[in-house]
């Protein structure tokens, strides 16, 4: 690697900022790392907060490494701490606290936050986001108290917290805005799974109704004209990349920090990974935002950081835990020629997508997680199969492949 590069400064401790890290010393790097984060926790990864961390028993959350880990690898964590600008001449980002970090190599790793309920207030007590462990154990301990809990939002957040609101015995109502659940990464015959499942655990889901006002901090007034009295309101209706500090330095999309295939902006020596990057997509650019990319981007960037020249190339791959129900999705499961295996009406079933040459493209299982294993493999090498014994689900799956 190039022998200039003596520090490396990392703004963001999340999943993605604590992998690059790591990565860095793994891959050989031996000059400084610091880690910067406005979080006071030790790195920790999300998918806990909306599934263990929503449980009674919850014993609080995991980090991703402890301590003296971190020190054992001399990666210096500056926890508390925002990053408020970024002075691409001096090389240096500047902190909340009024001090400056200087760099060589710059990653930003700040990822997103929750987008805000459209009118608001924010701040009434009765409504929650969901994207730190203050988040989830403040949901956590409304969920103990009981109640109605509405839901705004029938995306992966939406849902996730639906399940653990239900099996705790609170009445849930979904507020959606689409004609159906989580319509941004599964097709209908998924969202109709999901709405059979969550109603049938006595879920109340409302499509196509936007909330208009938020009265008294707990009456939803909504756009069909009917009023949700609730005690606890999650809002789970997407994220912003969090990208204040350098929206200005010409990196940035409306997705987020714009990066090349290798993980690097317009900036030379400036890298950007996990939920901020905007990454080449078959429809352009946009976010990815899951707990692998997080991982795979994040050391695909170290790498890089490292000097080689390693394009980043990962099907997207994603896992939601609704109660009894494990979905997964790989790939894009919205388009191309779509082959059902199993009942789509019952309990256990995948859908397969093929492109052209019956190769496959994506594929969203339903508690069918063997199906997703070979998906997975054959999505990232674009196998070819046979669409009629996909179709056939006597026929073993492994043997579909052409
Ligand atoms: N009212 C009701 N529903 C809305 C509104 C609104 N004003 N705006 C958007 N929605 C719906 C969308 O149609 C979608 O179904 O909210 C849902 C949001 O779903 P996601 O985009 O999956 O976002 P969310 O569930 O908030 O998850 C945020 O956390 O775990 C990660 O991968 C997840 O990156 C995602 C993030």
């Amino acid at each position: 690697m190039d022998e200039g590069i003596k520090r490396i400064v990392i703004a963001g401790a999340g999943q993605a900022g604590a992998t690059v890290a790591f990565g860095l010393r793994r891959g050989g790097f031996g000059g400084e790392i610091a880690l910067v984060g406005d979080e006071v926790h030790l790195p920790y990864e999300r998918p806990q907060l909306s599934k263990e961390m929503l449980r009674p028993e919850s014993a609080g959350h995991r980090s991703i490494r402890t301590r003296a880990e971190f020190n054992e690898q001399r990666i210096e964590l500056v926890l508390g701490r925002r990053v408020v600008a970024v002075d691409v001449e001096r090389h240096q980002i500047q902190l909340d606290d009024g001090r400056g970090l200087a760099f060589d190599r710059l990653v930003l790793a700040g990822g997103v936050s929750p987008r805000q309920l459209p009118g608001g207030p924010h701040d009434a007590a009765a409504v929650r986001y969901l994207r730190t462990v203050e988040d989830a154990s403040g949901l956590c301990a409304d969920l103990e108290t009981g109640g109605h809990v509405a839901i705004v939002g029938g995306g992966v957040i939406g849902l996730e917290v639906a399940a653990a609101a239900r099996a705790r015995g609170c009445e849930v109502t979904v507020i959606e805005a689409a004609d159906r659940l989580m319509s941004r990464s599964v097709d209908d015959t998924v969202s109709r799974f999901l709405d059979r499942a969550h109603r049938g655990k006595g879920v109340d889901i409302r499509y196509r109704v936007l909330v208009t006002e938020l009265r008294d901090g707990r009456y939803l007034e909504l756009s069909d004209g009917s009023t949700v009295a609730a005690d606890t309101v999650l809002v789970g209706i997407g994220v912003t990349p969090n990208i204040a500090g350098f929206d200005a330095l010409g990196i940035t999309d409306a997705a987020g920090v714009r990066v090349d295939a290798y993980g690097q902006t317009a900036l030379q020596g400036i890298f950007a990974t996990g939920d901020i990057a905007s990454q080449k997509n078959e429809n352009g650019f946009g976010r990815i935002e899951t707990w692998a990319n997080a991982q795979d981007h994040a050391l695909n960037v170290a790498r890089n950081l490292l000097g080689e020249r390693v394009a980043y190339e990962s099907p997207v791959w994603f896992w939601s835990d609704q109660g009894t129900t494990n979905l997964q999705v790989v790939g894009n499961a919205t388009r191309g020629r779509r082959i059902v295996r199993g009942d789509e009406r019952g309990e256990a079933f995948s859908v397969f997508w093929l492109g052209e040459g019956d190769r496959v493209t994506g594929c969203a299982s339903v508690n069918m997680p063997k199906d997703m294993a070979l998906a997975r493999r054959w999505v990232k090498q674009g196998n070819r199969v046979d669409p009629h014994q996909l179709a056939e689900p006597g026929t073993p799956l492994r043997n579909c492949a052409l």
